[in-house]
């Protein structure tokens, strides 16, 4: 009976032992997590946002983290300290919503395409030609039946979508000839970022779609590992693509745009009054993009014709435009299941012709 007793007792001991184990490593990761990102300020330690991203500072994305870092630091006097890390020196793009859900960024703002891996819904942003213009991004993305539907699915996966962030109108960069007809995509490697939709749009005029991190463009264009690209202007301009590039086709075949997202424990244990400031930051810096995205890309044609004059530049015409169109109505199709009828329908009745 002695025995059993004390067998008893050191069971208990040893469960009473495990317990407060598992406690003090909860309590522990809880720690690390938030020593990343902590939600409490004090007098000389502010809360640390940091904002990575992929692009170069003179991007409209560039220059958005940077006014947003300004505003939010002088709004909240000081309280939030953001830090702002471009050019990839953090994380890809391919790697930053992971880094955002484990509260080691708090901020990113990846292309669209890129949170397809996540959420496949979201290549609706890559359809080829599916929005006219940036107007119609925008308003797809004030409608609950659109913007609503997609940031509300992030929060499944412990992310928060803050705004969205325009860059612009997606053209094609070649090592050749100007692209104009269909068949000219035809066995020539193209790189693209992580979206099925983009992949299959470059299949469906006979090319090999190339998945690769934004950072490592310029390189394989320099060594031959791709013909080409499909980028805005801005980010043409600012990576220098137009000086391994023979030739820009001015397509606007595609939209790039960004989801400013957060770790939604991150951004809910903010106290209230930090994060209003906060995003007052934001909503002021989303309106900044949205009047100088397209902007920004104008200008930075002016330059990349100035820097390479060699270059061959061609717009499509009315007529080549519904040739490429014709050739990559097949993802329509293909990614109708993926993206669901009513999402396509909603964005398809924005269109104006
Ligand atoms: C970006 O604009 O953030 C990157 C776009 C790309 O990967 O081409």
């Amino acid at each position: 009976m002695k025995k059993w007793f004390a067998l008893l007792l050191t069971m208990m001991l040893m469960l009473a032992l495990a317990a407060g184990c598992g406690a003090r490593s909860e309590q522990t990761t809880k720690k690390e997590g938030s020593s990343e990102g902590k939600t409490e300020a004090t007098d000389d330690k502010p809360i640390v946002i940091k904002f990575s991203h992929v692009v170069a500072e003179n991007t409209p994305k560039g220059q958005a983290a940077e006014m947003f870092k300004e505003l939010a630091e002088k709004y909240t006097n000081g309280k939030v300290e953001v830090q702002v890390f471009p050019n990839s020196q953090l994380y890809t793009d391919e790697d930053v919503l992971a880094a955002i859900q484990q509260n080691n960024v708090q901020m990113a703002a990846p292309a669209t395409s890129v949170v397809t891996t996540l959420f496949p819904e979201w290549t609706i942003f890559d359809f080829p030609f599916v929005f006219e213009d940036v107007e119609a991004v925008q308003a797809a993305m004030e409608s609950e039946e659109i913007g609503g539907k997609l940031f509300n699915m992030l929060k499944e996966q412990k992310l928060l979508g803050l705004a969205m962030w325009d860059n612009g109108f997606k053209h094609m960069h070649y090592s050749g000839k100007a692209l104009v007809k269909p068949e000219d995509f035809k066995g020539k490697k193209f790189r693209v970022m992580s979206s099925k939709v983009l992949e299959e749009q470059f299949k469906a005029v006979g090319a090999n779609p190339v998945p690769m991190p934004f950072g490592e463009v310029y390189s394989a264009l320099e060594q031959g590992v791709i013909d080409g690209g499909e980028n805005t202007l801005s980010n043409i301009y600012s990576k220098k693509m137009h000086e391994v590039s023979k030739s820009l086709t001015l397509s606007s075949h595609g939209y790039l745009g960004y989801a400013v997202i957060t770790n939604a424990e991150f951004w809910e244990g903010l106290p209230a009054d930090v994060r209003e400031q906060v995003e007052k930051a934001l909503d002021e810096t989303t309106q900044w993009v949205r009047e100088n995205g397209e902007k920004m890309n104008k200008e930075e044609l002016e330059k990349i014709k100035k820097e390479n004059p060699d270059l061959e530049i061609v717009e499509l015409t009315e007529e080549q435009k519904k040739a490429w169109m014709e050739a990559f109505d097949v993802v329509y199709k293909d990614f109708e299941d993926v993206v669901g009828k009513d999402l396509i329908d909603a964005v398809m009745k924005l269109r104006k012709q």
